[in-house]
């Protein structure tokens, strides 16, 4: 039996599971410990209720004869579909029907797409990164060039025009860092891609926590970005649906390489790897879409502003470097006293009980950094910051 070697390439692990599994360690030895998760970025408020009305109803349709639905279309229902385009036509973008296919998340997506491309292609990633794109590709046995994002670039590195790619990772508002392209940046990457013949994989899962309106929120908002670029979203971050799982990807019929249309491709994927997203959960993601369920997920997002607003004042009181956390859940920080990324992740459970993410989880240009996120309670974030102040003040 010859089995896929390239896994002997990755960490033992995955980043998440092995933080879980020091946090689960740690409390079983200190049972009376007020734990607080900053860590794995998920959420804490519950689904919206018209959300939760519109899931129930599907429930309880697929349980009559007139209501049942057995394999749904295979891009998505078009009731969802149609809510997406008119979700981005909120903000100025205008997609066509065919070019969105529903998912069961981001994640998901981000990692099938790689079956479209040969394993002999150029990948470009930031470093540090969402661990999903580096590990889809070492799992490919893909050779991968890392992008240095550091203090100096502002955690936002540009193209640098000598390097040859295939395939670009972006993700803006950006995972871990939380740092925000402008349109400007943006339009260097498409304008390098479209010369380099490359694909941009855009991950936009943080896009509704972008409140300044000067800041793009989809790669398609910049020109030329539908002949280079496939965007993922997912509701996840937007409407709380982590464990509910759905999401989208935008995969534009203008985009071709190599004589083929990527859309075609990927319905062609799709068509024969997956038999879409159940019935009730595309009931349920339509109802976010809705004037209601817009405004209740607007609603829990300024709960996570207001934790990340606590996070960056803390910071900014204690003097400790930092970005993110205005446009974006996530607040990357310069670990205190010159600690490495993993002493601090130990210092702050030990003595705060405190989780967060260390930046070295992320790569190498992570050590030394540490990631928060705001998705805990109001009142969990307040306490975690004031244990953070009483500690290294
Ligand atoms: C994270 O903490 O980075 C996120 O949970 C990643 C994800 O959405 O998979």
């Amino acid at each position: 039996m010859k089995m896929n070697h390239y896994y002997a390439d990755l960490e033992e692990s995955y980043l998440f599971s092995t933080i879980a599994k020091k946090v689960e360690d740690y409390q079983t030895g200190h049972p009376d410990s007020k734990i607080i998760r900053m860590g794995i970025g998920d959420v804490t408020l519950p689904l919206p209720e018209v959300v939760v009305s519109a899931f129930q109803a599907a429930v309880l349709e697929q349980g009559t004869k007139a209501g049942f639905h057995g394999y749904g279309p295979e891009q998505g229902y078009a009731f969802l579909r149609e809510a997406v385009r008119n979700y981005y036509m909120s903000y100025g973008v205008e997609l066509e029907m065919e070019d969105i296919f529903i998912s069961d998340g981001a994640k998901s997506d981000v990692g099938n797409i790689l079956d479209l491309f040969d394993r002999d292609n150029q990948v470009l990633i930031p470093d540090p990164v969402y661990p999903v794109y580096r590990d889809t590709n070492l799992m490919a046995g893909r050779e991968i060039v890392y992008l240095d994002a550091n203090m100096e670039n502002g955690f936002l590195p540009l193209p640098d025009r000598r390097q040859r790619a295939d395939l670009i990772y972006l993700c803006s508002p950006n995972n871990p860092t939380g740092a925000v392209y402008n349109r400007a940046q943006l339009q260097d990457w498409v304008d390098y891609a479209r010369e380099q013949e490359a694909v941009i994989l855009f991950d936009a899962a943080y896009e509704a926590f972008v409140s300044d309106p000067a800041l793009p929120r989809s790669i398609y908002e910049i020109e030329g970005a539908r002949e280079c670029a496939v965007e993922f979203c997912s509701l996840s971050k937007t409407a709380g649906f982590t464990g509910t799982r759905c999401g989208y990807t935008v995969v534009p019929h203008e985009l071709n390489r190599g004589g083929f249309s990527l859309r075609k491709l990927w319905l062609r994927r799709q068509t024969t790897k997956f038999n879409g997203v159940s019935y009730p959960v595309q009931k349920a993601a339509a109802a976010v879409f809705s004037l209601e369920g817009l405004a209740a997920c607007r609603a829990h997002i300024d709960v996570y502003r207001k934790n990340a607003g606590t996070i960056v004042e803390t910071l900014n009181n204690l003097g400790i470097w930092h970005v993110g956390g205005v446009n974006s859940p996530y607040i990357w920080m310069k670990c205190p006293r010159g600690m490495d990324s993993w002493a601090f992740f130990d210092d702050l459970l030990e003595r705060a009980n405190v989780v967060g993410t260390p930046g070295a989880g992320f790569g190498k240009n992570g050590e030394g950094f540490f990631r928060l996120t705001a998705f805990n309670t109001n009142a969990n974030t307040e306490e975690a910051m004031q244990r953070l102040w009483e500690i290294y003040a």
